[in-house]
């Protein structure tokens, strides 16, 4: 690594996070936390059928509930919510219900027991339509229709190269049908949203993931202008993409308060989130490759229909990724998006990306045995070299990734073919597998200002919030670094749109990038004030100054002026930098970070259960800001894996469509027993944009790689998710 800003020793320090004491001792304040002499308690009303349309609601029962304040529903508000359906126009409150719990109301009460009361004593006629409850029903002609314009949405389209001609040179095809299920945000905190008015002006207390994105689209739906939205989230409990703008809740709580006249704190259950929070939609892929003899793959083809439940808040092509990683001449797909009367969808941390990675990634170790050719070897085959085969990357870990794994890992001792027959084995057997992956590392707008005081203090002003990244702290640190100014002695003000410059939020893996950068600038900024005011008191050249350990110092050491001090002596209240960046990449230009992970598992061949038992995750995400933090989101991403190729998985009712496991009882999270020790190494790569994304790409390889692995112990290929015992033992005859 050369040219970074930061020295060796001082970057490869882990920094704990700023906020981190706070979090542990229960200081942290959340929106839930936050309470208010007059506060309401708000719940929503919910259907209890899955499809239909509201015909009548009567409320006389549910005002009689002493404590309640305001009823509001479908038939009197008709606020649309704009980020809630990516190509309908969806109704905060609906009078087209179309999964079991779609919300047609609302309640604001004193205490929380009467809004759960009076909400379930709101009496709703309906006029009931038939519902469709998987991807082959909502697809038949006669179908009921979800949406006026049909169920389906689609093909979209990914297409590059000449991928018929690449079929027709291939000397081998090889093709495999693959299924990921539904899976759950499942974040620590539960939705909650506090709102109240202070005449025309709107202050929502959001659990959101990006304080500007909500405060955008709650000024959009409820047509104010964004100065009369203000948006704080101190803390926030997780978040893995589904609340990264303006909520349903954030809505509901702007709406009551209004009626009411009072603040109101809006609050999800448990069970609720399992239905409500838009989670991960299912996929059902078909892949066919065509391939050369000496093992490198030409191109790819693949269709896929996704569940996308009653609503889905996702942008993207719902299945897409793996066509950036590979160096196929050619690559084409076609991607269905089927509405059915279930839970909705959305982001969820690299929405594409595992379900994507875990068709591609388990076809290659399928065509690898077919060819007899190491797994290894046969990705640093394939690894891309150009994206789609034309744009140049910024830059490339993806094979070091591989070669430093594989070493690190001993793969080559380690790695053996796997069992000719299944049904021989005995006990426990043993596998390893490989996979790669990678997520899109975008460049953008970003804002950060900084404050020196008379006493040295240093104030950071970021509109981050912190998801459980450590953005503040990378923030602070990126600010230390450029400053030369101790972490300990900046303060960071987050969390409030009132207060701080824009940053897009946490989402998308792109607040380093983005923000980051221009806290970087802002420092620079900063730091060129400073040498000028202590260049102008000491009568010294400014290349001859330097910051260093919060002090200006001369490099022949006969000048050391505390901060504070130049500040006090130049006369000014405080130094201020402000930055405003935006990057932008080159048309033929394509960004990524990149991983490739290790793991041995354990099968045991009577019960087919499944234990992960050694695992090694090599990421390239360019520079690493902060080698702890850094570290945490790659065991995080890997633990999310894991629960979403053993034992995650929606259940959905086929009677009505609900989830049947919406609860932490039986939708099976991993717990500490099941999630190894995870060793975590970063292959450093100089990217001209600075330090590139992390969030996000830890999740993406790790089903297929553990769907890799068991093929490698027992000789069975599980390709449906989550892999279960069962199918297991059904592939080694067992039952
Ligand atoms: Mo994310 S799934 O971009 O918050």
């Amino acid at each position: 690594m050369s040219g970074s800003y930061v020295e060796v020793e001082e970057r490869l320090r882990s920094y704990p996070r700023v906020d981190g004491l706070k979090k542990v001792t229960g200081l942290a304040k959340y929106a839930a936390d936050w309470d208010f002499e007059d506060l309401l308690y708000g719940r929503v009303i919910k259907s209890s059928i899955p499809h239909g349309l509201v015909k009548g609601v009567d409320t006389s029962e549910a005002l009689k509930v002493r404590g309640v304040r305001a009823i509001v529903t479908c038939l009197d508000d008709q606020t649309i919510w704009n980020a809630g359906e990516r190509f309908h126009r969806r109704r905060v409150f609906t009078d087209h219900v179309r999964f079991l719990g779609d919300i047609i109301g609302a309640v604001a009460a004193e205490s929380r027991f009467d809004a759960i009361k009076a909400a379930g004593l709101v009496k709703v006629e309906y006029q009931e339509y038939p519902g469709v409850f998987n991807v082959e029903d909502a697809m038949k002609p006669n179908a009921p229709q979800i949406w006026e314009d049909g169920n389906v949405r689609g093909p979209l389209i990914t297409n590059y190269g000449d991928i018929e001609g690449d079929f027709a040179r291939a000397d081998l095809i090889v093709e495999a049908h693959y299924r990921t299920s539904r899976v759950a945000n499942a974040q620590m905190e539960p939705a909650a949203s506090l709102a109240w008015w202070d005449g025309d002006r709107l202050t929502v207390i959001a659990a959101t993931q990006s304080i500007f994105g909500c405060r955008e689209g709650i000024a959009r739906d409820l047509g104010l202008p964004l100065e009369k939205v203000r948006v704080i989230t101190q803390y926030k409990g997780g978040g893995f993409g589904n609340k990264a703008s303006s909520m349903n809740y954030d809505l509901i709580a702007a709406i009551l308060a209004k009626r009411t006249g009072r603040p109101v704190l809006v609050e999800l259950s448990r069970e609720e989130e399992f239905s409500l929070v838009h989670g991960r939609w299912s996929t059902d892929q078909h892949l066919k490759a065509a391939v050369t003899r000496e093992g490198r793959v030409l191109g790819v083809k693949l269709k896929a229909y996704c569940d996308v439940g009653a609503y889905t808040r996702h942008v993207g092509k719902f299945v897409e990724g793996p066509e950036v990683y590979y160096s196929t001449t050619s690559w084409s797909s076609e991607v269905y998006v089927v509405y059915t009367n279930t839970p909705p969808t959305g982001h969820m941390r690299a929405p594409t990306g595992p379900q994507s990675c875990f068709a591609a990634e388990s076809l290659m170790d399928e065509i690898a045995h077919k060819l007899r050719i190491n797994p290894v070897d046969f990705r640093l085959r394939n690894a891309v070299i150009r994206a789609h085969n034309t744009l140049r990357l910024t830059s490339n870990g993806l094979r070091d990734c591989l070669q430093v794994g594989a070493e690190e890992f001993n793969w080559y001792e380690r790695w053996r073919e796997p069992p000719e027959d299944p049904s021989k084995l005995n006990d426990t057997v043993k596998g390893v597998g490989v996979a790669i992956g990678a997520w899109h590392s975008r460049v953008g707008r970003g804002e950060a200002r900084l404050s020196l005081g008379q006493d040295g203090s240093l104030k950071l002003y970021v509109g981050v919030v912190d998801i459980g990244t450590g953005a503040k702290t990378t923030m602070a640190l990126i600010a230390s670094r450029h400053l030369g100014i101790p972490l300990e002695r900046i303060e960071v003000t987050w969390g409030d749109t009132d207060l701080v410059p824009y940053s897009i939020g946490e989402s998308g893996s792109r607040t380093t990038s983005f923000t980051g950068n221009a806290v970087k600038e802002a420092a620079l900024k900063l730091k060129r004030q400073i040498l000028v005011a202590a260049s102008r008191l000491t009568g010294m050249d400014e290349d001859r100054l330097e910051i260093r350990g919060g002090r200006v110092v001369s490099r022949d050491g006969r000048v050391s002026l505390d901060l504070g001090e130049v500040v006090r002596k130049a006369g000014a209240e405080e130094f201020q930098a402000f930055a405003s960046t935006e990057q932008g990449l080159g048309e033929d230009e394509e960004r990524l970070s990149f991983a490739a992970h290790f793991c041995e598992v354990e099968v045991d061949s009577e019960t087919g259960e499944v234990k992960v038992k050694d695992y090694l995750a090599v990421h390239e995400s360019g520079e690493i800001v902060n080698l702890l933090t850094a570290e945490s989101q790659v065991k995080g991403g890997v633990t999310m894996g894991i629960g979403m190729s053993l034992t995650e998985g929606l259940i959905i009712s086929p009677q009505d469509g609900s989830p049947l496991n919406g609860n932490f009882m039986t939708y099976r999270i991993p717990n500490a027993t099941q999630v190894p020790r995870i060793r975590v190494k970063f292959v450093e790569v100089e990217d001209p944009y600075g330090p590139k994304s992390l969030g996000e790409v830890p999740i993406v390889p790790v089903l297929a790689r553990i769907g890799n692995a068991i093929f490698n112990a027992t000789g069975v290929r599980l390709r449906d998710l989550p892999f279960s015992r069962e199918a297991l033992l059904r592939g080694m005859g067992r039952l």
